[in-house]
């Protein structure tokens, strides 16, 4: 985790700096009043390595000169999709259903996330992990304060909950199938060029393989499916004994399925 120093935005208020100082003492990181300094001379007064920055409409975390806040990005337009009819490759891999409980392990921008919960509805749950405290600590308040889009989109968004917790130590803790599906998208053992949706993540993401332990926990703790998203043709299909694998043609992705008591489920 990178050292922080908090600021607000130029236009700050004093509803915006009480937010900023209440980060900090919940971060136990340095509170610099902005008072028209650039973020690199706030960083450099702090010796921090990144600034978390409380604006009016995001909080964001600039970092190596990127910026990262949560937005609905993708999840939007694929949304979007589902409205007109169209399948999401994901959402077929999950074979989720309105109802329906997941567990997505890593959290990541909640993209995903935010189309399982739109698809599971406001009787299912979409529980999200995120190991980055950083990380969860933006989407979380990003899910919590984004405006400006459809109700039912927004309404997705606030069912989603964040917690900030490594996967492994989660699932251990959970009863047997817990939740319908248990869903994985770690960082790709070869991140794609053009993927710069996932760049500012980089520098703070948990970038640990999955580890067999952790698909057998999440076996147990899955009532209909574990899934994990990797490029297509990764060698972690295997490595992992994901039996089943799916993803279109021309997709640069493919989705792992392991169904619960399924051909070579061991549970
Ligand atoms: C590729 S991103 C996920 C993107 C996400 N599916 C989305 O739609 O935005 C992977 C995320 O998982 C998180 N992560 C990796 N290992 C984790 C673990 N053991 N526990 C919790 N989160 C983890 C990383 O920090 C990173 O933010």
């Amino acid at each position: 985790m990178p050292s922080l120093v908090i600021t607000t935005g130029l236009r700050s208020d004093t509803a915006l700096a009480n937010l900023a100082l209440e980060l900090s003492r919940e971060l136990q990181a340095p509170f610099i009043a902005r008072e028209k300094r650039s973020l690199q001379t706030i960083r450099e007064m702090a010796a921090a390595e990144a600034v978390f920055l409380v604006k009016k409409d995001r909080l964001a975390l600039v970092i190596e000169g990127k910026e990262l806040f949560f937005h609905p990005g993708l999840a939007k337009l694929r949304i979007k999709e589902l409205q007109s009819g169209k399948a999401d490759q994901m959402i077929g891999a999950m074979g989720l259903q309105e109802g329906n409980s997941l567990l997505d392990c890593t959290l990541g921008l909640a993209s995903d996330a935010l189309v399982a919960s739109y698809i599971c509805g406001p009787a299912g749950t979409v529980v999200g992990l995120e190991d980055s405290w950083a990380v969860a600590e933006i989407v979380r308040r990003g899910l919590k304060s984004y405006e400006g889009e459809k109700p039912e989109m927004l309404a997705a968004m606030r069912r989603i909950k964040v917690l900030s917790c490594h996967h492994l130590e989660f699932l251990r803790e959970q009863p047997d199938n817990a939740f319908d599906v248990v869903y994985f998208d770690p960082m790709f053992r070869q991140p794609r060029e053009q993927s710069s949706s996932m760049a500012p993540l980089r520098p703070l993401a948990n970038r640990d393989p999955l580890s067999p332990e952790i698909v057998a926990e999440a076996l147990r703790v899955a009532g209909k499916r574990v899934v994990m998203k990797e490029k297509r043709n990764s060698q972690e299909f295997q490595r992992l004994s994901f039996p089943e694998v799916v993803g279109g043609k021309y997709s640069p992705v493919a989705y792992g399925i392991i169904k619960k008591g399924g051909a070579g489920c061991r549970i």
